[in-house]
């Protein structure tokens, strides 16, 4: 059995991936803003530096894996920490916790990105390239330049940054050079409480005219199935892929480009 960190463990898809792990017997290390293992808001440097301290001291520095499935979708007004969570709550954990990782000689990483990545048309590429040089103000105002679509471009941009980190990372001595096979999941819509917000909001219309072609949405002990798979022996020949679960949605708009 072994040791595994998930963030966003206190709710939707992150909640169902560590209870799944748990179930089969392996030691859970939760971290979320509240109701798990470590409380950490990772919108803060503060936040970010006590996560992983934390799991480190509890994991002992050795990690079988790890799944960054703490995030923010699309909330109007909030890009900035939408960028905080999505890009620096991902990257700069995964870096603090590497040498963990590297430690065991086979662990497994997964990053929650999204269909959005691939699905999202006009996203702005300066918005991506600013996030992915650690510069979070120039990220939100490039994806903010339509000021109605600031929040849906920040958060696509924001999965699309770390996405590219992550494949480029996955490939390099540090990462699959270690022994860490690390990838991406792209989910689609998900009923979580993520997902319900939307639904309440202004963008509403929009995500409900989204085409699902199997109809509805996915929900997230599916997805934790699949957070389960990437973390199994299944794995070890996986190194920087992207795998999406989404109902159809990236084939219904992309299916030309293979
Ligand atoms: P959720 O809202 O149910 O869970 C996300 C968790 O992240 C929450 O427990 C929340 O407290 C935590 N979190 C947010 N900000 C935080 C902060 N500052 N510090 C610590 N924890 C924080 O969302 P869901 O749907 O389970 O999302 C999981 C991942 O999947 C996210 O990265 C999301 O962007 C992604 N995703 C979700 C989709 C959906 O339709 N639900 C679609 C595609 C991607």
């Amino acid at each position: 059995m072994g040791t595994y960190v998930v963030t966003g463990a206190a709710s939707g898809m992150g909640r169902a991936s560590a209870e799944r792990l748990r179930a089969a017997g392996h030691t859970v290390i939760g971290i979320d803003r509240r109701d798990t293992d470590v409380v950490a808001d990772l919108s803060t440097t503060a936040g970010r530096s006590a996560a992983i301290r934390n799991t480190l001291d509890r994991a002992g520095g050795r990690l079988d894996g790890a799944v960054l499935a703490a995030g923010l979708g699309p909330i109007a007004g909030k890009e900035k920490v939408i960028a905080e969570v999505n890009v620096r709550g991902v990257i700069e954990l995964l870096v603090g916790w590497r040498p963990a990782l590297a430690a065991t000689g086979n662990s497994k990483v997964v990053v929650f990105g999204s269909n959005s990545t691939t699905a999202t048309p006009g996203v702005p590429k300066s918005a991506v390239r600013s996030f992915l040089a650690g510069d979070l103000d120039k990220g939100v105002k490039r994806a903010s330049r339509i000021r109605a679509a600031a929040a849906p471009f920040t958060y696509a941009a924001t999965k699309i940054a770390v996405t590219r980190w992550a494949r480029r990372a996955a490939v390099t001595d540090d990462w699959a050079g270690s022994g860490i096979r690390l990838n991406v999941l792209a989910p689609g819509a998900v009923s979580t409480p993520l997902l319900e917000t939307q639904l309440a909001g202004p963008q509403a219309k929009r995500v409900e005219g989204f085409p699902v072609p199997i109809g509805g949405f996915g929900d997230a002990e599916q997805i934790a199935e699949w957070v389960e798979f990437m973390l199994s022996r299944a794995a070890d020949f996986m190194v920087g892929s992207v795998v999406t679960v989404d109902g159809g949605t990236e084939a219904y708009f992309r299916s030309g480009d293979w």
